[in-house]
């Protein structure tokens, strides 16, 4: 090094070396080394060496029940479904190895397409390759540079990048406060564009929005409102169209985000909208237009799955008892849990600390129980969370059997 080169407040590299650009990372990897030092199972690196159904997995080489994959209504080995995306994997092949706009779109994302219209009641539907994706590319087109976003502090992250992208001034509020909500909306100047961003079911800890008030308050400023419903659709709503549905608000949204990576029970992501210039999304809209589109098998899938969830309403009965019996099942044996009462098929159970979180992860895992450990900076007031997502595939016994693996390992981590 030479001495006299580098002043005192320079950051002290060699001459000739630039700073390296993973030091930003140095505390996450000095925790994550931390947490795995006394040999613990690391939670962020679980392999699912065979899945056997939507609720069994071998992994680590046990058989485990799941109960963290979000796949709510079970639909991934759905035999209606399966033989869809063998049947366009054979028809079509294997990719489409373009975009929408130019050689990506095929008969199968039409029908998709037409799917989700059927389903959701909705005039336009636009098919993105995630739903990461269509929050990215949605809200970044229609928010851009002078407009104003309204959204939730705890929005998924797909939200903030979207926000972030379109580079509109972005107003956050406190988690589901109507109230506060209203009062960033009072303040913005006249005139400008205003886009109110909510979730159906923050998936965080599984509460549902107060659509309804919401909503309104939304359309009292003149605003336009973007619902992600990502946790509830197929579930909540007597149709399964989510909380919209639910709250009876279908008619005053604008635009619905959705994925297929949760009950549709593969992958992609969607808007529905009724706006009547909606199509001109696909040549304008970024992250539809410059990526490659969904595999056929892919879209074939999903829109099998999309229609028989429009006839799931025996499955949704059966996913709210799992939600109601498993949170009351916890709470007797005195965990801490997200809401009060069940709102959606995610319960989340709240850990005094990540080191006793990850203790806990690990008893479930070695006890035959997958849940997700969710840490901050994506939980909401620095918590420490074991995110259990149910699956209209349990059966009542398997949720009997997950609450004795959560009794046995709460007594053994000392948690209860
Ligand atoms: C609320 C919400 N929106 C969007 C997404 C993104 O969905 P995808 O997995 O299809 O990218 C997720 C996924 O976790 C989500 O929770």
């Amino acid at each position: 090094m030479s001495e006299g080169i580098i002043q005192p407040d320079q950051p002290e590299t060699l001459e000739g070396e630039g700073k390296d650009l993973f030091s930003k990372f140095d505390d996450i990897i000095a925790l994550r080394e931390g947490l795995l030092s006394s040999g613990q199972e690391d939670p962020f690196n679980l392999v699912m060496e065979k899945v056997l159904s939507p609720t069994r997995a071998i992994c680590n080489g046990r058989e485990t029940i799941l109960l963290g994959t979000y796949n709510y209504m079970g639909m991934t080995f759905d035999p209606d479904v399966v033989e869809a995306g063998k049947q366009a994997l054979a028809d079509y092949g294997t990719g489409t190895t373009g975009s929408r706009v130019l050689n990506g779109t095929y008969q199968g994302h039409k029908e998709c397409e037409q799917a989700l219209k059927d389903f959701y009641g909705m005039d336009h539907a636009m098919v993105f390759s995630t739903g990461y994706q269509a929050n990215l590319g949605i809200i970044s087109t229609i928010a851009g540079k002078g407009d104003y976003i309204v959204l939730d502090i705890d929005s998924h992250a797909s939200i903030w990048d979207g926000c972030a992208m379109g580079q509109a001034e972005v107003v956050p509020f406190k988690h589901n406060d109507i109230e506060a909500m209203e009062k960033r909306l009072k303040r913005i100047p006249e005139g400008a564009g205003k886009l109110v961003v909510l979730e159906g079911v923050y998936s965080m800890l599984g509460d549902v929005a107060p659509l309804k008030e919401m909503v309104a308050i939304a359309k009292k400023y003149g605003a336009m409102v973007l619902v992600d419903e990502a946790h509830s659709m197929g579930f909540i709503g007597e149709n399964g169209r989510g909380v919209v549905e639910d709250t009876g608000v279908m008619d005053d949204v604008d635009f619905i985000i959705g994925t297929f990576s949760k009950s549709v029970g593969t992958v992609g992501g969607f808007c529905v909208s009724n706006h009547p210039k909606f199509e001109i999304m696909r040549l304008v809209c970024r992250p539809y237009v410059f990526t490659a589109s969904l595999p056929p098998s892919v879209v074939a899938t999903a829109e099998a799955s999309i229609r028989k969830l429009m006839h799931g309403s025996n499955k949704r009965a059966h996913l709210w008892e799992n939600s109601r019996s498993l949170h009351k099942g916890l709470k007797d044996l005195g965990f801490k849990l997200g809401t009060e009462e069940p709102q959606s098929a995610i319960i989340a159970v709240i850990m005094p600390d990540l080191e006793q979180g990850a203790q806990m992860w690990e008893a479930l895992i070695q006890n035959g129980l997958y849940v997700n450990l969710a840490r901050p900076p994506a939980t909401p007031a620095g918590m420490t969370l074991l995110r259990c997502s149910l699956c209209a595939e349990h059966s009542e016994e398997e949720v009997g059997e997950i609450l004795s693996i959560f009794e046995q390992s709460g007594r053994q981590v000392g948690i209860i």
